[in-house]
């Protein structure tokens, strides 16, 4: 994948409370093209796989119950700078600390059930897309 691309989850929260649309809108709205997207729910197997590098923190059992408790919206995001750029439009992981406008500031519950993700790095973001889509997913 590009490094010029990110990727994000709308969380299982973001999908319950009606949200998926205001969110697309503020994510396409920042200049992000929507290279691969989809509506799916991750296994408990699939939450602990993406999450593994959190396998350790004690809120890690509640972060596998919470992602995988209904559906999520995954996408590949493209814009310059995308991963730094995609942290910034949806605010700090607590959406108590969230700046004004972010996407976590708007439509986040706390620091667990925190809206959306954004990958951290171009590594990760190539790695997050293709846990998610295949080649012929993305365009
Ligand atoms: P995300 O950016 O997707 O990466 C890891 C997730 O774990 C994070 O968003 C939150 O959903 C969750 N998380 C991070 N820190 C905490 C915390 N202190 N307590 C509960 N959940 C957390």
């Amino acid at each position: 994948m590009a490094t010029n691309r990110t990727f994000t989850m709308l969380k299982p929260d973001s999908v319950e409370k009606g949200n998926i649309g205001a969110i697309l809108e503020k994510i396409t709205a920042s200049g992000f093209r929507i290279v691969a997207m989809k509506l799916t729910q991750m296994t408990t197997a699939d939450a602990k796989a993406f999450y593994g590098i959190h396998s350790e923190r004690p809120f890690f059992p509640e972060l596998v119950e919470y992602m995988t408790r209904g559906p999520i919206v995954a996408a590949i995001l493209e814009k310059e700078n995308a991963v730094e750029d995609f942290r910034t439009l949806i605010g700090a992981t607590n959406p108590a600390d969230a700046a004004e406008g972010t996407i976590r500031k708007l439509f986040a519950n706390s620091i667990s059930e925190n809206a959306v993700h954004g990958s951290d790095s171009d590594e990760n973001a190539a790695i997050e897309g293709a846990f998610h889509f295949s080649g012929r997913e993305m365009f």
